[in-house]
């Protein structure tokens, strides 16, 4: 079975959710969000590999948050890398620690708690057919193109449009070149894909829930604290 890496940005400020505790160590009924990531991680069978980005003053935090959680996994390297200062700089630190043994490298927002271990393998299993997989859900929302004066520009078809969440899967030497390739010609993406994407890769979208929240404004905080109390409700 083809071996798994993922990486875990985990170095933001959380300037949207605006609270002084970076986003992935915020409790939630006891445990940092970011040791509830892990655990969903942790119900991969393929996964050699987890490699967390963290700003410098978090480092023993996430040593110590790692003495807890790495005992469930004898098989599993853990590694902790400084982080950047955009997202994609966090994780192309981490990709340079990548283990040689890994055929695929999954990048996993460390603020996205509830993704399902079925859908993290079905990713993989979709990055081995193609470059790479990503995990997402079909656009609620009308998604409206607007010009910087908010005049309405286009209404794409929302038959076609997706939100694109984490993970998302590449093999890893497509996911290394693209990640070379941006930062050579200092292209910026808002995902890990998009870099793939610009240099030719074909990458297949996969369907996930929407469960899979990203921990980004204060409500979804909210609604990730009633998610996790009603599963500990006996
Ligand atoms: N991240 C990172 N390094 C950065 C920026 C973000 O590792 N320089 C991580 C975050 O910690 C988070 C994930 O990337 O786990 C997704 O980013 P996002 O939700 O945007 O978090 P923040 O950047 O922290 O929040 P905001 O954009 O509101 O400031
Ligand atoms: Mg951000």
């Amino acid at each position: 079975m083809d071996q798994l890496a993922v990486i875990l940005p985990a170095a933001g400020s959380g300037s949207r959710l605006g609270s002084a505790v970076p986003k992935p160590f915020i409790e939630i009924e006891g445990d940092p969000i970011l040791s509830h990531t892990l655990m969903s991680f942790l119900g991969v069978k393929r996964l050699r590999q987890i490699i967390i980005a963290v700003s410098s003053d978090q480092v023993a935090h996430t040593e110590q948050l790692l003495n807890n959680v790495s005992a469930r996994r004898s098989d599993v390297m853990f590694d902790i890398v400084e982080g950047g200062a955009e997202r994609q700089y966090s994780i192309h630190n981490a990709l340079r620690s990548v283990h040689n043994t890994v055929e695929l490298v999954a990048v996993h927002d460390a603020v996205r708690p509830f993704v399902h271990p079925d859908h993290i393998e079905a990713c993989c299993r979709t990055a081995l057919i193609h470059d790479g997989a990503v995990l997402g859900v079909p656009a609620k929302d009308t998604i409206k193109q607007i010009a910087p004066d908010r005049e309405i520009q286009v209404t794409p078809d929302r038959s076609l449009l997706w939100q694109a969440q984490t993970p998302q899967v590449f093999r890893k030497s497509m996911l290394i070149r693209a990640y070379e390739s941006a930062i050579a010609e200092g292209f910026v993406g808002t995902d890990d894909s998009s870099l793939v994407e610009r240099i030719g890769g074909k990458v297949k979208m996969v369907k996930g829930g929407r469960e899979n929240l990203k921990i980004t404004y204060p409500i979804d905080l909210e609604i990730a604290k009633l998610i996790i109390k009603s599963k500990n409700v006996p």
